[in-house]
């Protein structure tokens, strides 16, 4: 039993599936984990499904991920022997940001932008997250500044939840041994300098010196740049 008191450990820890485990001790049911299938998410997702954890796992198809992320999709169900969750977007929403600003029209500005991604994951995650009685993600503190404030336990006040990011402490290269010292399936885009993987008509690789999300809307000026999952509804980073 993974979830006998004997075995629940406190979140005073860095080790992945100890946290996990006292997640589920402190909510038992009605938990969900939002992948998009980048490697914090693939080592996630391998801790929750190697330890049979009472998590859901749902991802967002934006209708735009890289053909690499389905393919990925595909492996990681095939790896495990599961079927994740997909959410997709409203298809009258989406029809009417492409009637509005055009099929390609998020590079206009940055109001097109943000409906795309209003249209396309935040939306959605809204649905993927009806009933949940708490959300977890694969943030990590050191992705970007606007992110420093990532904590174990947060709370989500656009939706009303408590909200936890397992890997807040971790390290981009702690990330990548774990996956490796566990053969988790990782998106090949990764080893060519796709290091933050959204969208693909959104994402970069990013070159040597640059910032882990440089390669996200890398032609906004902004440095806060978010496509609002992770924002409050006041538009600001919501912090713990
Ligand atoms: S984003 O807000 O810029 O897209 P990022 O790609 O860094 O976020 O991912 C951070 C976390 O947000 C992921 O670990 C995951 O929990 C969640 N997330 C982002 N995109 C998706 C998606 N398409 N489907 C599900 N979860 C997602
Ligand atoms: Fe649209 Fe780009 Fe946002 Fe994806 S990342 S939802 S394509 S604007």
């Amino acid at each position: 039993m993974l979830n006998s008191p004997s075995q629940i450990e406190s979140f005073d820890t860095a080790d992945l599936a100890v946290r996990l485990r006292a997640i589920v001790a402190r909510i038992p049911t009605g938990l969900v984990f939002t992948s998009s299938f980048g490697i914090e998410d693939q080592l996630l997702t391998h801790h929750i499904l190697r330890q049979d954890l009472p998590i859901a796992i749902v991802s967002l198809d934006t209708g735009r991920l890289f053909p690499a992320s389905y393919a990925l999709w595909q492996k990681t169900e095939e790896h495990y022997g599961v079927r994740i969750r997909s959410v997709q977007p409203d298809g009258e929403a989406v029809a009417g940001f492409v009637a509005r600003w055009g099929i390609n029209g998020f590079r206009g500005s940055r109001d097109a932008r943000l409906a795309c991604c209003h249209a396309r994951k935040v939306e959605p995650l809204a649905r993927a997250l009806a009933g949940a009685s708490g959300w977890i993600t694969g943030l990590r503190a050191d992705q970007s500044g606007d992110r420093g404030a990532v904590a174990l336990v947060g709370h989500d006040e656009a939706r009303g939840l408590p909200k936890f990011s397992p890997l807040f402490d971790w390290s981009r290269a702690q990330v990548e041994a774990g996956c490796a010292q566990l053969d988790v399936p990782v998106n090949p885009l990764h080893a060519q300098g796709f290091v933050s993987i959204g969208c693909e008509p959104c994402t970069r690789a990013i070159l040597p010196g640059e910032s882990e999300r440089a390669g996200r809307w890398w032609w906004e000026q902004d440095e806060a740049r978010e496509c609002g999952l992770h924002v409050g509804a006041d538009g600001r980073l919501v912090r713990a």
